[in-house]
């Protein structure tokens, strides 16, 4: 079947999902990423790239870091950015999304950034948008959110280098995490050795082995020795019935504390995707510690976007 994210040479044109695209082409967002990292620290923060076109973010879902560096990436591409409220568009007033898109098409946008609740909703808008138009999923109900796997991925190499030799252990709400599966199958393309994830029978997917991973309801056993820790909030808002017993008893089964962190490798490095809720999946001191780089991980969501916007915009044949 034909991918939908890719043109006809095989090049991304848009960006909804890590799943179908190879090695090659994760890797080239990763050293685009790259190559714009020392841009950061300049005093000047801009370069021409995407000057003239024009970027809407639309989020029909609640977001802090992702909308904010998705905005901050396309002005740093000298783009202009459209970032609608949809609390206080016309889809409060019963416009569908179909006709809100076919409306700022006419705008002459170039660029659409899609978060929604639905799964496949960026999907939906890419095969419905005019050809020149590019599309990214800035995360779609429990499917996906390829953009924070790529900078999750960028954030590995950065400190790590080699996925082949990696231990990876992902911990938390699985079951309702799209982050978790975008970055599983991000891990595996890029060639990680282990690919573990840790939770209550509860929050994890049935038969989630058959997504590339090992599974582990002890956070003891599945810590032995990993590289990398990445945590996940508990998804609340999409549990439909009671998973757990209470915040306080998931702590005490499945909180990363400093105990715990000492059953890893003594570099390893721990991630978070955010928004982190202290004293539920991790204790504090180790949010703030040394081995966290989930600061790190915002600031590398710029560049990160910065690349992915470039790509898709110049295979495209726009840019
Ligand atoms: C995640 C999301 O929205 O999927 N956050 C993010 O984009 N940084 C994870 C979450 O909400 O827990």
């Amino acid at each position: 079947m034909k991918n939908l994210q890719l043109n006809t040479e095989g090049k991304l044109k848009h960006f909804l999902s890590i799943d179908g695209l190879s090695k090659e082409i994760l890797t080239e967002i990763l050293d685009t990423a790259e190559s714009f990292s020392s841009m950061s620290e300049k005093q000047v923060k801009k370069v021409p790239l995407l000057r003239g076109k024009t970027i809407v973010n639309l989020f029909f879902e609640n977001s802090t870091r992702t909308r904010t560096t998705f905005e901050l990436a396309a002005t740093r591409l000298s783009a202009d950015v459209l970032s609608i409220n949809i609390a206080t568009s016309a889809t409060s007033k019963g416009e569908s999304l179909l006709d809100t898109i076919r409306n700022l098409e006419a705008m002459h946008v170039d660029m659409f950034i899609v978060r929604h609740a639905i799964s496949g909703a960026g999907h939906f808008i890419a095969q419905n948008t005019a050809p020149h138009i590019s599309v990214i999923n800035a995360g779609d109900g429990q499917h996906a959110h390829p953009t924070q796997a790529m900078l999750d991925m960028f954030t590995i190499r950065q400190y790590k280098h080699d996925f082949s030799q990696l231990k990876v252990a992902i911990i938390g709400d699985i079951l309702h995490s799209r982050v978790a599966r975008s970055q599983i199958q991000a891990l595996n393309t890029l060639g990680c050795k282990e690919v573990r994830v840790i939770a209550p029978k509860t929050l994890l997917p049935s038969h989630v082995e058959s997504l590339g991973v090992t599974a582990f309801n002890c956070i003891e056993e599945g810590l032995e020795d990993v590289d990398v820790i990445i945590m996940l909030r508990l998804q609340k808002e999409r549990m439909t019935s009671a998973l757990l017993p209470s915040e306080r008893e998931y702590f005490k089964c499945f909180g990363l504390t400093e105990e715990r962190l000492k059953l890893a490798k003594g570099n390893a490095i721990v991630m978070h995707p955010g928004p982190i809720n202290r004293g539920v999946e991790i204790e504090s001191s180790i949010a703030d510690g040394p081995q966290s780089v989930i600061l790190k991980q915002v600031s590398n969501g710029i560049i990160v976007r910065m690349a992915i916007m470039s790509l898709t915009l110049q295979n495209n044949g726009e840019a």
